[in-house]
């Protein structure tokens, strides 16, 4: 009997290992670049606390912010891998997949966000989600950030201000280009790097959104950010088909409603997170905010558009024509 319940007991054992093995969570991973402090950083968090809340025990999501995990230069691969399932890098980042969505680097395409968001619900904005399948990309979701504004340690009002300077790109063609019509230098570079490359003075200055720029710290080693909006910082979510594919169709149907409430309250805190950011550098006084009149801002329009020719081929004349629609 002793023999039995010795046996007994480690069958008991093996089945409570094994239950335990089967109830081992599914961990996803969501690697981004930024603070946890912004749309996105915020967004990420959000669809951690969703999931892990309407699948307990099933999925958890862990969130690496920073460039933690992955940074600019490896985080698609990665998610080829499926070493991580989502990211959500910025709309230039996608050109070695793609080029349809350089659209979004076109320099003063869209008046505001409200024209950002018009785009991107139509039918032309939603069908560049699918602009990546045959790359084994999913697009999720567009996610907004904001608008860019110019940094730099001399004042720039106008677009001669900027000649001969050197200036921190996204990894994008068009945005390169940009600079290219300033007489400036651009250089690519990746996120991570883009405070010590101003701190130390490598670079003279860069472009990005209230919110990175305040987040990042980039305004204290910089002494003027001109409030120019001229192009848009916003991002795709998305995860390799291979993942997306490999979830029980019911599980997937959870996630993605996950995902587009996440995506829905960044979002709403994006224009927020810019104003407050914004304001917060104002009231630093470490930088000096230029304001651009009309005739100014008109000068660096009449600078920088020529580039919509030079990629209007890659991009599609019927998506610029689409993205245009929406500032109506
Ligand atoms: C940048 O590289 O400047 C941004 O794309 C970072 C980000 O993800 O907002």
């Amino acid at each position: 009997p002793l023999k039995t319940i010795a046996m007994a007991a480690f069958a008991v054992g093996a089945m409570a290992t094994s239950f335990i093995a089967a109830a081992e969570p599914v961990e996803i991973k969501f690697s981004h670049v930024v603070a946890e402090n912004t749309p996105k950083g915020q967004a990420a968090l959000k669809f951690k606390a969703l999931v892990e809340e309407r699948l307990p025990g099933e999925y958890t999501v862990s969130v690496f912010p920073n460039s933690q995990l992955f940074g600019d230069n490896n985080e698609l691969a990665a998610l080829l891998l499926n070493d991580v399932q989502f990211v959500a890098p910025s709309l230039s980042k996608f050109e070695r997949y793609t080029k349809r969505l350089q659209l979004f680097d076109l320099p003063f395409l869209f008046k505001d966000m409200d024209a950002v968001e018009k785009f991107q619900t139509s039918d032309a904005g939603q069908s560049l989600l699918s602009s990546m399948k045959r790359k084994g990309i999913e697009g999720m979701g567009y996610l907004h950030n904001g608008m860019k504004q110019f940094s730099a340690n001399d004042p720039m009002t106008l677009p001669k201000d900027a000649s001969g300077k050197k200036f921190r790109v996204m990894a994008s063609d068009v945005l390169a280009a940009q600079f290219d019509t300033l007489q400036a230098t651009a250089v690519k570079k990746p996120f991570s790097e883009v405070f010590t490359l101003l701190q130390t003075r490598a670079i003279d200055g860069q472009e990005n959104t209230w919110s990175n720029i305040y987040s990042k710290k980039f305004y204290e080693v910089q002494s003027y950010i001109t409030e120019s909006n001229h192009g848009v910082l916003d991002y795709m979510v998305v995860t390799s088909s291979a993942f997306w594919k490999g979830l029980p169709a019911d599980k997937r149907k959870v996630i993605k409603q996950c995902l587009d409430e996440a995506i829905a309250f960044g979002n709403k805190l994006a224009a927020d997170k810019n104003a407050e950011d914004r304001q917060l550098i104002v009231d630093s006084g470490v930088t000096k905010v230029v304001e651009l009149s009309d005739s100014e801002r008109q000068a660096w329009i009449d600078a920088m558009k020529p580039v919509w020719k030079q990629f209007e081929d890659q991009i599609g004349k019927d998506m610029i024509d689409a993205a245009v629609a929406a500032n109506k």
